[in-house]
């Protein structure tokens, strides 16, 4: 019998086998060069569900060396398990202690108290010049570091399901064109996430050119044979047994819709049936290929296609598949509609939001003062904007976020708010190093230039030392783009300005 062939029973027992990760869930959703570290922890810590990676390239992250370093990283700082969700200028991260940014409580009084955090970096070593380039494609905290970080973080159950050491369950994007590939990159991160997504909604030139991506809308079956190829590695019976609670891996995926429903509809069923009905979720982003993100979602059409899923094939799309809705929705009032069925209209049980939150991570959050109907209008005053990117940049620092991620980040963000696009955006694109970034999102110079550096780590590299793996691992510093060398003093004098220097 073939898996297509499976009769409803079987593929119901599949697709159920475990609770949803995302129903009902509001949820931070992929977005390249922005959804680091970082910037998960803080989306998690205001109020969202589920945070997503951005998209990995399979061919890239499945030649990664899994390697642990530890993070120093200021209790108030740490990701926040107990649920509790307080203002962005209220930073209380940790169960043990509120870094409130409205006060003046110097870095130097927060770094006093410093946590050791294991965090697990993926990382690709390329050869570059005469030199040996660090790469790191992807990191998370450690799932093992349980221990460590114990004392200050609410840990409200003794297995899987309380406890996320990003503060929510976390979902790695893939890019993937070919099963294996997929499945090899899936194998390596599998531990480390609670979930595997494949993008197949980019329309970018490099993702459609590599077969990734919105390619496979028109190439269900390799699609399916990818989630297939992904669900068989990371759920094989040897692997759920060593699991605690014997945790399956919830395998999904994210793609847009075609114009015609029809179309959309067969496509869905194509992949799912493809992929041995492994398929846990399908996040909708309801625009069309061809649509840019500035023109309204094609929300009731996106509605239908789900609608017509469940009646037409419900062995496919059986209750426990979940569908996300994505698209333009720009807080989290607007994502309860959906989450909390308040549109009893909509099939959809999720709603995930990528710009919003790329502009305003404080956008999970419940209690947030607004009813403007985008976010770059609700933070209307440079003041504003400064309580956001200030908690901003401090976990970037922390959590080592590549410079050009924090530069792309804010250039991004900071050219939709009307009230600072002539004024602070200019300066913004000229900036060289997180010290300049700190001070122009609000810090004063002094502490910009103490705590956050004037100067990128790149800038202080010689430019033709060569050094082996071993050293480059230990002379770590800001993660992804490094050339790793041989001259760490100036660096570490950088790492102690942000961490010793109470
Ligand atoms: C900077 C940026 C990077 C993105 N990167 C990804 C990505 O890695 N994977 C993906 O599936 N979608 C990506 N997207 C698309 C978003 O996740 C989302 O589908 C799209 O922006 C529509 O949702 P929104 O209206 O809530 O922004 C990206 C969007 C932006 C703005």
């Amino acid at each position: 019998m073939t898996l297509h062939n499976e009769p409803a029973s079987v593929v119901e027992a599949r697709v159920t086998s475990s609770s949803s990760l995302y129903r009902g869930q509001v949820i931070a959703g992929p977005m390249v060069r922005v959804s680091a570290l970082a910037f998960r922890v803080l989306c998690a810590n205001q109020g969202a569900g589920v945070v997503f990676t951005e998209e990995m390239v399979s061919a890239k992250l499945s030649k990664a060396t899994r390697e642990v370093v530890v993070y120093r990283i200021p209790f108030g700082l740490l990701p926040n398990n107990n649920k509790t969700r307080p203002p962005i200028d209220m930073i209380r991260l940790s169960n043990e202690g509120t870094f409130d940014l409205s006060s003046n409580e110097s870095m130097a009084q927060v770094n006093a108290r410093l946590v050791d955090v294991d965090v697990v970096e993926y990382v690709v070593y390329e050869a570059f010049k005469n030199m040996l380039k660090r790469q790191v494609v992807f990191s998370t905290i450690a799932r093992s570091d349980r221990n460590r970080l114990h004392q200050h973080v609410d840990l409200d159950d003794g297995g899987n399901t309380g406890y996320y050491p990003e503060g929510s369950p976390l979902v790695a994007q893939l890019g993937a064109a070919d099963p294996a590939v997929a499945a090899a990159a899936a194998s390596v991160v599998c531990e480390d996430v609670d979930g595997i997504d494949v993008n197949m909604g980019c329309p970018k030139k490099f993702s459609i050119d590599n077969g990734m991506g919105a390619a496979l809308m028109s190439a269900p079956e390799r699609a399916g044979a990818i989630l297939k190829a992904i669900n068989d590695a990371v759920n094989s019976p040897d692997r759920v047994a060593s699991r605690p609670h014997h945790r399956r891996i919830p395998i999904s995926f994210k793609t847009r819709v075609f114009s015609d429903v029809s179309a959309s509809v067969s496509q869905l069923r194509r992949v799912v049936e493809c992929s041995g009905f492994c398929v846990h979720a399908i996040t909708l982003h309801a625009r069309t290929r061809d649509q840019r993100s500035e023109t309204a979602p094609l929300q009731s059409h996106a509605e239908l296609v789900v609608t017509q899923c469940r009646r037409e094939h419900p062995t496919v799309f059986p209750e426990g598949l979940c569908f996300v809705y994505n698209g333009s929705v720009d807080h989290r009032e607007q994502a309860d509609l959906f989450v909390k069925r308040r549109l009893h209209t909509s099939p959809f049980e999720g709603a995930m939001l990528s710009r919003s939150a790329m502009w305003d991570p404080s956008v999970f959050t419940a209690h947030r003062h607004t009813t403007a109907p985008f976010v770059s209008e609700a933070l209307g005053s440079p003041a504003e904007i400064s309580r956001v990117y200030k908690a901003m940049m401090l976990l970037h620092r922390v959590y080592h976020t590549n410079f050009t991620y924090v530069k792309y980040h804010l250039t991004r963000s900071y050219q939709e708010f009307p009230c600072v696009k002539k004024t602070v955006h200019p300066k913004m694109q000229s900036a060289r190093s997180y010290g300049a970034f700190a001070e122009l999102v609000g810090f004063d110079r002094e502490t910009a230039q103490r705590d956050f550096g004037m100067i990128t780590f790149e800038e202080l590299l010689p430019k033709s030392a060569t050094v082996g793996k071993q050293d480059a691992v230990r002379q770590r510093e800001s993660g992804d783009e490094i050339l790793a060398s041989d001259a760490p003093v100036a660096k570490e004098a950088r790492v102690e300005g942000l961490t010793s220097s109470a």
